[in-house]
C-alpha cells in the first residue's frame, strides 16, 4: 500500500524541531499575557458570509483562497483564514464589548489559505494573535506594535524591521479614494482588473504584475491626504514608538491584504527570508465591528506567523535556549522503579526530568542522555541508593560532583535558577 503522505502544502512539526516552534509559540503568547491579553479560543471553522464581509470581497483571501465547504446540513463553512473576523463575530456575540473596554485578547491556533505553496507559504500555517477591541486611542497601537517587537527580540531575532504607515480615518479615505479613483479611471487596465479596483482599488497596490505596479507607482498617496486627526494621531505612535526605542521605518505604500484596515498599519519584515518575508502584521480597523453587526467600535490588533518566526530564527542560527529544554536525565541501572519515583519526586517540584526506561545498558542510556538535551544527568544504580548519594554530571563541561539524593531538588533549583540569572 502506497504510504500516506501530509496533504500538499501545510507545515508540520515533529520532534527536534517541534521544540523550537513550541519555544517560538510559547515566547508569542506570554509576551500577550505578560500586557494583560487574555485567551480566547474560537472555532477553526465560521459561516463563510463572516469572511467574506469582514475580510473584503475584494482580497485574495476572500477570492481566491478559502477552504469553503458545504457542511451536511447545507451551510456554507469556510476554514478560518485569519483570526480577527472570527475575534469580532464572538466579542459582537458574548456581549464582551458591553463590558469594560478594551477587550485584550489573544489567540494561537491553526489558519488555512489555499495558496500556492512555497518557503514560508503554507495551505495550514500557525499564528498567534492579538486584538485590543474598544478604545481608539494611540497609545494602545503602540502597545500592539511593542508586544509583538518585544516578542521577536525575546527570540532574539535581530534582522527584522518595522514598516508602519497610516491609513486614515474614513474621512481621509473618502476623499483620497476620490483622488485615487479619478486616477485609475484615466489608466489603461483590463476589465477583471478594473472590476477589482471597483471594489477597492487599494488593493491595486498589492497587485504583483509589472505592468500594474508601474501605473500604480504613480498613483497618489493616502498618507497625502490624511486629515488633521488622524495625521495627530500617527504623529502620536510614531513619538511613542521611539519614546520605547522601537525603530520603524514609515512605508506610505504599504497595502495590507486585508480589507478592514484603518488608521494605523504594520508589517514586521525579516531580510532572510526571502519572498514570504511578513513575520506579522496587524493594524487598527474602525468599521470592522459595525461592519458584522456590532456596535461602532474600534479595535487594533496583529497576527504574527509562527513557521515564518521560526524560518528567521533558523535563518539567524539560534539555537534553542539551554532553559526550555529537560534539566534532568536519569539513567538507572536495574533500578527503574527507583528512578521513576525519584523522577516523578523531582518532577513535582517542577524540575523538567526524563529517564531511560526498558533497562537500557549504560552505554545505550548514556546516549539517549546525550540525545535528551538534558542539562545534567545522573547514574541511579544499587550503589547509588545505598549510599544516599549520585554523581551529578553536567553534560556540556562533563564536570561532575557528588549530591545526596535528599539534595538532589534543591541543588538542581538553585543551579537552574543561577543560570537563568547569567543570562
Ligand atoms: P496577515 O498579514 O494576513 O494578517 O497575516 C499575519 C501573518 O501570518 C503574516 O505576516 C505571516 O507571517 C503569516 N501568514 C499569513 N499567511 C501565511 C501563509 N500562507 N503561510 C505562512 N504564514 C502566513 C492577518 O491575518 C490579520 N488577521 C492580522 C491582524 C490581527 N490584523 C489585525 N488584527
Amino acid at each position: 500500500m502506497a504510504k500516506f503522505q501530509a496533504p500538499k502544502g501545510v507545515s508540520e512539526y515533529v520532534p527536534e524541531r517541534s521544540n523550537h516552534f513550541d519555544y517560538v509559540r510559547s515566547t508569542l503568547i506570554n509576551a500577550a499575557q505578560v500586557a494583560g491579553y487574555q485567551l480566547i479560543e474560537l472555532p477553526v471553522f465560521e459561516d463563510t458570509e463572516l469572511f467574506a464581509r469582514g475580510v473584503g470581497e475584494s482580497t485574495d483571501v476572500v477570492r481566491k483562497e478559502m477552504y469553503t465547504f458545504e457542511d451536511r446540513g447545507g451551510r456554507s463553512i469556510t476554514l478560518r483564514p485569519e483570526g480577527t473576523a472570527g475575534v469580532m463575530r464572538a466579542v459582537i456575540e458574548h456581549n464582551l464589548d458591553r463590558g469594560q473596554l478594551p477587550v485584550k485578547v489573544y489567540y494561537s491556533g491553526a489558519f488555512f489559505r489555499a495558496e500556492r505553496p512555497q518557503a514560508g507559504r503554507y495551505r495550514q500555517f500557525y499564528q498567534v494573535g492579538i486584538e485590543a477591541i474598544g478604545v481608539a486611542d494611540p497609545r494602545i497601537d503602540v502597545e500592539v506594535i511593542a508586544v509583538a517587537d518585544r516578542a521577536f527580540r525575546e527570540l532574539g531575532l535581530k534582522n527584522y524591521r518595522l514598516e508602519i504607515t497610516s491609513l486614515g480615518d474614513a474621512a481621509t479615505r473618502e476623499s483620497y479614494l476620490t483622488q485615487l479613483r479619478a486616477y485609475i479611471a484615466q489608466v489603461d487596465l483590463d476589465s477583471e482588473t478594473r472590476e477589482r479596483a471597483e471594489i477597492n482599488p487599494l488593493r491595486l497596490f498589492d497587485d504583483k504584475r509589472p505592468e500594474v505596479r508601474e501605473v500604480m507607482s504613480k498613483a497618489p498617496v493616502l498618507m497625502d491626504y490624511l486629515t488633521p486627526e488622524s495625521s495627530a494621531d500617527f504623529e502620536k505612535v510614531k513619538e511613542l514608538l521611539s519614546a520605547l526605542r522601537i525603530d520603524f521605518h514609515v512605508n506610505n505604500r504599504m497595502v495590507r491584504g486585508l480589507d478592514y484596515y484603518t488608521g494605523t498599519a504594520f508589517e514586521f519584515v525579516h531580510a532572510d527570508l526571502g519572498a514570504q518575508s511578513g513575520i506579522g502584521g496587524g493594524g487598527r480597523y474602525d468599521g470592522l465591528m459595525a461592519q458584522l453587526g456590532g456596535q461602532e467600535l474600534s479595535g487594533i490588533g496583529f497576527g504574527l506567523g509562527v513557521d515564518r518566526i521560526l524560518l528567521a530564527r533558523e535563518a539567524e542560527g539560534l539555537v534553542l535556549p539551554a532553559e526550555f529544554g529537560l534539566d534532568l536525565y536519569i539513567v538507572p541501572l536495574g533500578v527503574g522503579d527507583a528512578a521513576l519515583a525519584l523522577a516523578e519526586a523531582l518532577r513535582a517540584r517542577g524540575i523538567k526530568v526524563d529517564m531511560a526506561f526498558g533497562d537500557k545498558a549504560l552505554k545505550g542510556a548514556m546516549k539517549s542522555a546525550d540525545k535528551s538535551g538534558a542539562r545534567y544527568a545522573i547514574v541511579l544504580g544499587a550503589d547509588e541508593l545505598a549510599s544516599g548519594e549520585v554523581q551529578l554530571k553536567e553534560m556540556q563541561t562533563g564536570e561532575s560532583s557528588s549530591v545526596t539524593l535528599s539534595a538532589l531538588a534543591n541543588e538542581l533549583i538553585e543551579r537552574i535558577s543561577s543560570f537563568g540569572e547569567h543570562l
